[in-house]
């Protein structure tokens, strides 16, 4: 590495010492492709973060960016707006669900979630119902890393050391169960799972709830799949109770399913999406909270006088410059066609994923669209195969995100049949060896 300096630097979810002895550095990238500074080449079988759906260094993403910062760098957004934040507001409400029109910006998915919670408690109290405070999420889960979603957090380690901030948050089961092992697309069973939200509202009182989250596939864990019919069950009983249902879309939005967003893939209808991620094709941090018109109706109209109706918001909300990074990348989305892609390339995707079934270090696949989760057989510690794997792949050519024991594969919607059968191949050769 020569004279880089690596002591100031804190890395976020990091083993810092480990890092420093085996730096994993990325110096340049395009396409499907990663370089480190010595010029190693590395498939990206992650979308960097799930984020870069379009694939690296899109010209015309620059292109939008290097204009804004001339045009108009920076304006607040309290008591001010630009006109391209208007624009990606309309834009987005149009490829949204029917509704789901009122958009919220901030710069990361963890805002979004914050926003999304906050937004939930102003709704009930704009109508009199207050005493909502409670949230109901479900283990597994991840929502960021704010305050509100370290409460929601059902990957524990996430939270656990964290309760000097943390909300009144009870947990659903997650949703896999041995019998799923191996199933492609969505599991036929765990629907029943869905009652463990009737229960809670049953056992805390509904009156107390302000709203249940789920991501509709539970991403970070490692692409857990919701069972046929649990999402349309969890939307039938929180209209039972009068709860908002937020799906956290920070992975799924943006077609990762198949379909721009996945409420629409799974045909059920949510009162508060959240996104990021692929949003600004990973270029520029930036989140957004789509909410029905009628909360933000609610919202508005209790409010009195000239104070702001919601006491909320970011310096970097609907930053100028996000804006016109997510404006490019939906129209590369668009011309590019590349939700429809993911449709049509995902039976294929499946098949290769699918196809690492029998290698020794393989307890489990799962996916959708083009996103699949690859579960290895425990180690040791829980976390350390995983962590072996993802440095073993590593050196052999592969960016892949592990989470614990599971590898995330989600590779950018651009990639090739042959990139494909390229990132494969090493996930084979590493998976079958001694060493891991
Ligand atoms: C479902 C979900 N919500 C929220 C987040 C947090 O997003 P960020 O890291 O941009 O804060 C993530 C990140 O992976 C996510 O997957």
């Amino acid at each position: 590495m020569g004279m880089l300096n690596m002591e100031h630097h804190w890395l976020p979810f990091t083993n810092n010492r480990l890092f420093r002895e085996e730096p994993q550095i990325f110096a340049r990238a395009e396409g499907v492709r990663y370089w480190t500074p010595e010029g190693q080449e590395l498939l990206d079988a992650s979308s960097g973060l799930f984020c870069c759906a379009a694939g690296h260094g899109r010209r015309e993403i620059a292109d939008a960016i290097h204009k804004q910062v001339l045009e108009l760098d920076y304006t607040t957004h309290f008591q001010r707006a630009a006109p391209i934040s208007f624009e990606l507001a309309e834009r987005l409400s149009g490829l949204l669900p029917e509704g789901l029109d009122r958009i919220f910006f901030g710069s990361s998915g963890s805002e979004a979630v914050d926003s999304a919670m906050k937004i939930c408690l102003a709704y009930h109290r704009a109508r009199g119902q207050g005493q909502r405070t409670r949230f109901v999420s479900r283990s597994w889960a991840y929502h960021g890393v704010n305050v509100g979603g370290t409460s929601l957090a059902g990957m524990v380690n996430n939270r656990r050391d964290f309760s000097g901030v943390t909300s009144d948050v009870v947990h659903m089961r997650h949703t896999w169960t041995e019998e799923q092992r191996f199933s492609r697309g969505e599991p036929e069973t765990g629907v029943e799972l869905a009652e463990d939200l009737e229960d809670i509202c049953k056992t805390y009182g509904a009156e107390t709830i302000a709203g249940v989250f789920v991501e509709p596939i539970a991403g970070s864990i490692g692409t857990v799949v919701p069972p046929k019919g649990y999402l349309k069950r969890l939307r039938e009983i929180a209209d039972k109770y009068g709860l908002l249902l937020i799906f956290d879309e920070v992975i799924t939005g943006f077609g990762r399913t198949g379909s721009a967003f996945a409420s629409q893939e799974f045909g059920v209808t949510p009162d508060i999406v959240t996104m990021a991620k692929a949003l600004t094709n990973g270029t520029v941090p930036m989140s957004a909270v789509a909410v029905r018109t009628r909360i933000q109706k609610t919202i508005i109209d209790a409010a009195e006088g000239d104070r702001p109706e919601f006491f909320h918001g970011y310096t970097y909300s609907a930053h100028p410059v996000a804006c016109a990074a997510a404006l490019a990348s939906l129209n590369i989305y668009r011309d590019e066609g590349l939700f429809e892609r993911v449709k049509d390339f995902s039976p294929t995707f499946l098949d290769a994923v699918f196809g690492l079934r029998n290698l020794p270090h393989v307890a489990d696949l799962r996916g959708y669209g083009m996103l699949a989760g690859i579960q290895l057989t425990p180690g040791e510690k829980p976390g350390l195969k995983g962590s072996i794997a993802q440095r073993l792949l590593f050196k052999e050519g592969l960016h892949i995100k592990a989470t614990g024991d599971a590898l995330i594969f989600a590779p950018s919607f651009t990639t090739t049949e042959d990139e494909l059968a390229q990132m494969t191949d090493i996930l084979r050769r590493v998976l079958v060896r001694g060493d891991l």
